[in-house]
């Protein structure tokens, strides 16, 4: 019987969550997993809801289950596992159909699905889904693009169990094909420069600075009550305070520096660089993950230099002021991660046609997701007074943090840089806001250099016109 009101396809972490959250908003769940075991242990798991779950045993059994016309949620792996599975449901799929693809996908498979499924009825619909395993089943941030008529389909469904923002779910349409997957691209990209920042603060304080893991931890939980408050802040404080329980040793004392990737980050600093928009503390951050991954490296390097950071000392004050240099020079260095951020989309929205809407994108992400913060807010009421299309460098609010607190992450990246912490997302940053507010910049040697050696050519800033080209070697 075609009962059910939305069925869903991958039941792994993110997949099962989701549909124990659907079912305890009310919603009939038909689920299919290709492994048996798994739904059998999803089942187990879903104790008091399991009467909102209907239990199936194939794609084609799934869809049959649902009532047309039927959304269906793929939650399986990023790449082919997901055009396999759209293949699978094909036959079964009728017209009117939403198929929702919410995984981490990336936007131009999005973008060639959706232009796949153009003529065969059923529409199609690339959610973004962020908030790790708490947010799929309490309540996560969604991201969705594709066709209008499929999100307002779902709409009830995703705005029920979505996070809630003050009253305000955290879930939105953002545009057509692939945005919903885009955007959710660059919020991991701004994800990884915000735990990039933070680990590089956490660099300064453990090997500039030498304190402890614990006392480390009460100063992150501080400044979560002040304007960096956000999950990451909030939760790098627990972190910090955790013991491993075999050891008695913090818990981040023995947890190897090498840090793995998935590929959306790497993705957002793809994107940025093929957009030609300056993502520098993405990419920052996406390097430095790769530099963590080469452990044996680092340790014979280190041993073969006699590398090792030197204290230091009072270069930044006393401890509090310490603090709070490191506190404003985190918040500068998030405006900055954020304009790129912004940039990135502002650009592929214009490439791709989508009128991303920017302040709804800031406040879908106030809560639910891993960049989840009252920074947010601010952004998105900066876009409501200053409009969509412009840069948060401009805008009133954060120009007043850049002036207030640019001199405390000048403090921070000297200090850290002439101990030999490497700060590499910080930097970029700092570097950023000294860029883009300089107005005559050195691009003109660049530009003499091109055309010294290539004939490329120049323009002028004592007339108009293209094309010009220098006496180079005329005065030998
Ligand atoms: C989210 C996260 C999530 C991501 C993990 C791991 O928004 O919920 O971004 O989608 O998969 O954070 O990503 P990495 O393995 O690349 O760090």
């Amino acid at each position: 019987m075609a009962d059910a009101d939305i069925g869903l396809i991958g039941l792994g972490v993110m997949g099962g969550n989701l549909a124990l959250n659907m079912a305890d908003h009310g919603f009939r769940v038909a689920v299919y997993n290709r492994t048996r075991a798994r739904t059998d242990a999803f089942l187990e798991r879903a104790g008091a809801l399991r009467d909102r779950i209907v239990d199936t045993d194939s794609p084609q059994a799934l869809a049959a289950a649902v009532k047309p016309p039927r959304p269906i949620v793929i939650m399986v792996e990023a790449g082919p596992a997901v055009d396999e599975t759209i293949a699978v449901l094909g036959a079964t799929l009728s017209p009117g159909d939403v198929v929702i693809d919410a995984g981490n996908a990336n936007f131009h498979d999005t973008r060639r699905r959706a232009a796949e499924t153009t003529g065969k009825g059923h529409l199609y619909l690339g959610l973004g889904v962020s908030g790790g395993e708490e947010g799929a089943r309490y309540g996560p941030s969604m991201m969705a693009g594709g066709d209008r008529a499929a999100f307002e389909r779902v709409e009830a469904i995703l705005m029920a169990i979505a996070a809630d923002y003050k009253g305000a779910p955290c879930a939105a349409y953002l545009g057509s094909d692939g945005a919903g997957h885009f955007v959710k691209t660059i919020h991991n990209g701004i994800e990884y420069s915000d735990m990039q920042m933070i680990a590089e603060i956490y660099g300064v304080m453990r090997d500039g600075l030498g304190m402890a893991a614990a006392d480390m931890g009460s100063v992150f939980a501080r400044w979560n009550e002040g304007p960096l408050d956000s999950y990451l802040i909030e939760i790098t404080g627990k972190v910090l305070a955790e013991p491993d329980p075999e050891t008695g040793w913090p818990m981040v004392n023995v947890i190897l520096d090498r840090a793995g990737q998935k590929g959306t980050g790497r993705w957002a600093a793809i994107e940025a660089q093929t957009l030609g928009v300056p993502a520098t503390t993405i990419e920052a951050a996406v390097a430095a993950r790769a530099l963590s991954a080469r452990k044996d490296e680092r340790v014979t390097q280190a041993e073969q230099y006699g590398f090792a950071v030197k204290p230091m000392g009072d270069a930044l004050g006393d401890p509090e002021a310490a603090y709070t240099r490191m506190e404003n020079a985190l918040l500068v260095a998030k405006v900055a991660a954020y304009a790129q951020g912004f940039a990135v989309m502002t650009e592929a929205s214009a490439v791709y046609g989508w009128n991303l809407p920017m302040m709804t994108i800031a406040r879908i992400w106030r809560a639910g997701c891993i960049i989840r913060s009252q920074f947010l807010d601010t952004i998105a009421s900066g876009f409501e007074k200053s409009g969509d299309q412009t840069p948060l460098t401009a805008m009133p609010y954060f120009a007043t943090i850049i002036d207030d607190a640019e001199a405390d992450l000048r403090a921070v990246v000297l200090a850290a840089t002439q101990a030999g912490v490497p700060v590499p997302a910080l930097s970029a940053a700092l570097a950023y806001l000294d860029g883009i507010r300089t107005a005559n910049g050195t691009a003109n040697l660049i530009q003499a250099q091109r055309d010294f050696f290539g004939a490329h050519g120049f323009e002028r800033n004592d007339r108009e016109g293209k094309g010009f080209h220098g006496p180079w070697g005329m005065t030998d």
